[in-house]
C-alpha cells in the first residue's frame, strides 16, 4: 500500500471533516464475520489524516453516535481549547452535533487522533486513526507507509465482547484483545521490494496492549519516537516497543531476498509471542545494486529548549493496582474504599499523588501542580506500582533526561512515556502553552480508574 506524499494544493486552511458514527468491518479479512464497531467516516481505522507543518488546518467532528463525544488530537501541540477533553477544554459533542477544530500544527511527524469522552468504549469499539504532519520539506525515501495498531477484543462470533471495564481489567493490566490488526486487518503479508527504504511509521491505538516488535532478517534504524525526531539508532536489542499510545517511525531497509518471506514478530509478553505481520518480497531483483548508506536524521522540530539550571520541580508518584495475593495496593486505604467494588464501572483503582481523578476529563479538576508560562519543568514520574503504564501529557512534549538515575542514551521527545513497574522518569519542558492539560496513563482502564491528573500553566 503506498500513500501520496504530497497533500492537494488548494486554499490556505485544509479543510476535512470526520463522522464518527455505527459502522462494520471485516477485521479477519474479507472471507471473515462482520463485526459491528463505531468508526471515523465508516473506516477502521479512520481516515489518514495527512496534514502539512504549519499550514492551518479545520476538521469539524460530526456526532453520529447514541452518546456524547469528542477528539483529542494525540502529541499535537495546538491551543488548549482544541486539545478535545469533555468538559475542561470544550463541551463535549452531543449525539447530532459537530464541533469544528482549528490549529496549526508546529511538528511534522506521526501523531493519531480518538475520542476523549468514554474513551475506554469508543476506542475500544474502533475510534481511532493516524495523523500525519508533513515535514514542511522534503523527506525521501522509497515509500512511506503507516501501520496503525489496534487491539480487539472478539467474542467467536466476531462480535466486539462487553464487559468494558471490568474490576479485573481495571486493576491489573487493563483490556488486553485477542486480535491485532494493522490498519484495520488482521495478520496478512505486505508486499516489499528487496531494495528499498521504507519510512515505516508505526502507532499503537491499542487500550491496554504493549508491544515490542521484531523485524526478522531486518535491522530497522529508529527515526522518530512520538513525532519527534531522535538521533537515528538501532533499538536495544533489535526490538521496537511501543506502549499504548506511542508511535515510532523508523527506516527499514529491505535487505531481505526476492521471493522470501520475513516475520514480524510482537514479543512483548513472555511466553505470548505471535506474527503481527509478514514481510512478503517480491521475486524482483533489488531496486538498488550499491547498499543505502544509514539514514541521516529527520529535520528537527521547534521545540522550546528546557532550562534546566532554573527548573521548578514537580513529581508524580504513580499508586494503586492490584499487588500479590489480590490485594489492592494504596488506594483504599488512601480513599477510605472498601475492596470489592473497586476499579468497576469508574470506581478508583489507582491514584497519582495520592488522589485519584477517574473518567475522560469533566469540569472543576483541581490541577495537581502550576507552573508559570514560559517556565521549565522538571518532572519525575515515579511508579510505585507493579504494573507498567504509558503515561502521557497532553499539548507539550517531553525532553526525556533520565530513567531510574541513568541519562537516556539518545536524544528524545515524547508525549507518552513507558514506565515498567518501579521505574522512575525524570524529564523535562518548558511551560509554553496556558490552559488545563491533562497527564494520565493511556491505559484506557487505568485512566477511567484514577491514573489521571491536571496541571495548570498560567
Ligand atoms: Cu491520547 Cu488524553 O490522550
Ligand atoms: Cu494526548
Ligand atoms: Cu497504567
Amino acid at each position: 500500500m503506498s500513500l501520496p506524499i504530497r497533500p492537494a494544493r488548494g486554499s490556505a486552511i485544509d479543510e476535512r471533516t470526520l463522522r464518527a458514527a455505527p459502522s462494520q468491518a471485516r477485521l479477519t479479512g474479507p472471507g471473515g464475520p462482520s463485526t459491528p464497531t463505531w468508526a471515523y467516516s465508516d473506516t477502521i481505522p479512520g481516515p489518514v489524516l495527512r496534514l502539512r507543518q504549519g499550514r492551518p488546518v479545520r476538521i469539524t467532528v460530526e456526532n453520529g453516535l447514541a452518546e456524547d463525544t469528542t477528539v483529542h488530537w494525540h502529541g499535537i501541540r495546538l491551543p488548549n481549547a482544541m486539545d478535545g477533553v469533555p468538559g475542561m477544554t470544550q463541551p463535549p459533542i452531543a449525539p447530532g452535533s459537530n464541533f469544528t477544530y482549528e490549529f496549526t500544527p508546529p511538528d511534522a511527524g506521526t501523531f493519531w487522533y480518538h475520542p476523549h469522552a468514554d474513551s475506554l468504549v469508543q476506542l475500544g469499539r474502533g475510534l481511532a486513526g493516524a495523523l500525519i504532519v508533513e515535514e514542511a520539506e522534503l523527506v525521501e525515501f522509497d515509500r512511506d507507509l503507516i501501520w496503525l495498531l489496534q487491539d480487539w477484543r472478539l467474542a467467536a462470533d466476531g462480535q466486539i465482547s462487553g464487559g468494558f471495564g471490568s474490576a479485573m481489567d481495571a486493576t491489573m493490566a487493563g483490556r488486553i484483545g485477542n486480535l491485532v490488526t494493522i490498519n484495520g486487518s488482521a495478520p496478512a503479508d505486505h508486499g516489499v521490494r528487496a531494495g528499498e527504504r521504507i519510512r515505516l511509521r508505526l502507532a499503537n491505538a491499542a487500550l491496554a496492549r504493549m508491544m515490542a516488535l521484531r523485524f526478522e532478517g531486518h535491522r530497522p534504524v529508529i527515526l522518530a519516537i512520538d513525532g519527534q525526531p531522535c538521533d537515528p539508532h538501532e533499538p536495544d536489542d533489535g526490538r521496537v516497543v511501543l506502549g499504548p499510545a506511542m508511535r515510532v517511525d523508523m527506516a527499514l531497509h529491505m535487505q531481505g531476498k526476492p521471493g522470501r518471506r520475513y516475520r514480524v514478530i510482537d514479543e512483548f509478553y513472555d511466553g505470548l509471542a505471535y506474527t503481527l505481520a509478514t514481510l512478503a518480497y517480491d521475486k524482483a531483483p533489488p531496486l538498488r545494486v550499491h547498499p543505502l548508506e544509514r539514514p541521516t536524521a529527520l529535520p528537527r522540530n521547534p521545540l522550546p529548549e528546557p532550562d534546566l539550571a532554573k527548573a521548578l520541580r514537580q513529581e508524580i508518584v504513580l499508586q494503586g493496582g492490584m499487588m500479590g495475593g489480590g490485594k489492592l495496593a494504596g488506594v483504599g486505604g488512601m480513599m477510605g474504599m472498601s475492596g470489592m467494588n473497586m476499579g468497576m464501572n469508574g470506581t478508583a483503582a489507582w491514584a497519582i499523588n495520592g488522589m485519584s481523578m477517574t473518567g475522560d476529563g469533566h469540569a472543576g479538576m483541581v490541577p495537581q501542580f502550576t507552573l508559570r508560562r514560559g517556565v521549565t519543568c522538571h518532572l519525575t514520574i515515579r511508579n510505585q506500582t507493579a504494573w507498567w503504564h504509558p503515561m502521557h501529557v497532553h499539548g507539550f512534549s517531553l525532553s526525556i533526561l533520565a530513567r531510574n538515575g541513568s541519562p537516556v542514551s539518545h536524544r528524545q521527545w515524547q508525549d507518552t512515556v513507558l514506565l515498567a513497574p518501579k521505574d522512575t522518569v525524570e524529564c523535562a519542558f518548558v511551560a509554553d502553552n496556558p490552559g488545563d492539560w491533562m497527564l494520565h496513563c493511556h491505559v484506557a482502564d487505568h485512566q477511567m480508574a484514577g491514573l489521571m491528573t491536571v496541571f495548570r500553566v498560567t
